[in-house]
């Protein structure tokens, strides 16, 4: 084993989260393994510093600069249920895991294709009792601002989402399509993998994450595409007067670590920036960073979810002694860079 401080497990490590983290955890000291079948990430070869020095142990599990990364290419349900064929190798007793594999898909699969999504149970319901059994030290879980009611989210009322509108043993409320309610079993399950179990478990509930290297099947690096193209009109989904609340990935990775050094008992914080911001404002930002004003154009047959989504960051504040510093205009204008060198590969 690479002699290093921790060994991390990443599931769905691949993914825009997943990445981000890995990079982290590589410049902090961690040795990792990283399990994803690649049906939505990137396989390690494509970004992962160092992947010239490769070496495949066994059939889809590699090895990287001298053991530092394993990386599984398979399905984290067969990782926990002990049916990946690890060649020589075996799983260690992990220090941290970060549960982030999912089904995820932005707008057009959570309400497209909600039974797809509805595999995340399978995959928490896998990882929690692989965790109980293996007990690693601590396990991070990436719930979901979805798992909020959605009839706190609506045209009429909206509120800025506290943890405490979530209560197990009390009020639940509905959560948003198969994707919320995946996140809400999963919270339930580290709660229990807490006081049952003794498992140092913590959860958080992202707002929207958003980064340079963000799928272009998310909102804010396709609105960034289309203003690097200088798109007149702008076009944005529905109305483009639902909101959400936009947090940076690197503070994501941030607040996620905080969260894990202060959480142990299956709770939930929330990640975001306490602002809601709608999509023609969005739309009109990058406009701006870009230095045009084209007309914004709604899109009302597209699927939108629900109307405004936005964080009460009290308790982040609180726990974490943190909050978020990277702003918008900041962040978006890392985007719109990163659009231009995607506009100039003619995507
Ligand atoms: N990005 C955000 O803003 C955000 C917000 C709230 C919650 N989350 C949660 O954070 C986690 C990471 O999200 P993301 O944005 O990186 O999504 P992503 O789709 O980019 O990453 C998910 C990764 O999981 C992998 N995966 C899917 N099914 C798998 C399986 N059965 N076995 C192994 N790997 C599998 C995919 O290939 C992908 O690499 C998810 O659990 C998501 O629900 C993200």
């Amino acid at each position: 084993m690479f002699n290093t401080k921790k060994t991390a497990l990443i599931t769905g490590g691949c993914g825009f989260v997943g990445r981000n983290l890995t990079r982290r955890l590589l410049k902090e000291g961690y040795a990792l393994w990283i399990v994803d079948d690649c049906s939505i990430g990137l396989h390690c070869d494509q970004w992962l510093p160092g992947a010239d020095r490769r070496r495949e142990v066994a059939p889809g599990v590699i090895e990287y600069d001298g053991g530092r990364v394993i990386f599984v290419l398979g399905d984290a349900r067969d990782f926990f249920s002990g049916r990946t064929e690890l060649g020589p190798l075996e799983q260690p007793i992990f220090g941290d895991v970060f549960h982030f594999a999912a089904v995820v898909g932005g707008r057009l699969v959570i309400d497209g294709n909600p039974m797809a999504v509805a595999i995340d149970l399978a995959l928490d319901a896998l990882c929690f009792n692989w965790a109980v059994r293996t007990k690693p030290d601590r396990l991070l879980y990436a719930s979901s601002s979805a798992a909020y009611p959605v009839d706190l989210q609506g045209k009429d009322g909206a509120v800025a989402l506290k943890e405490s509108d979530i209560q197990f043993g009390g009020r639940l409320g509905q959560p948003d399509m198969t994707y919320g309610w995946s996140k809400l079993t999963g919270e339930y399950l580290a709660r229990i993998s807490h006081q049952h179990y003794g498992l140092h478990v913590a959860c958080v509930r992202p707002f929207s994450g958003y980064g340079e290297e963000q799928d272009l099947s998310y909102p804010v690096p396709s609105i960034a595409l289309r203003a690097a193209k200088r798109e007149a009109p702008l076009t944005v989904w529905g109305s483009g007067l639902q909101g959400r609340d936009f947090v940076h990935i690197d503070d994501c990775i941030e607040a996620a670590l905080r969260v894990l050094a202060r959480v142990k008992d299956g709770s939930a914080i929330n990640i975001g920036s306490g602002k809601l911001l709608n999509f023609r404002e969005v739309a009109r930002l990058f406009a701006r960073l870009e230095g045009y004003e084209p007309e914004i154009k709604p899109l009302e047959d597209k699927p939108v979810g629900v109307h405004s989504r936005y964080a009460d960051i009290s308790l982040m504040q609180k726990v974490l002694d943190w909050q978020p510093v990277i702003s918008v205009e900041e962040g978006f204008g890392r985007v719109l860079r990163v659009a231009h060198e995607r506009k100039s590969k003619g995507l």
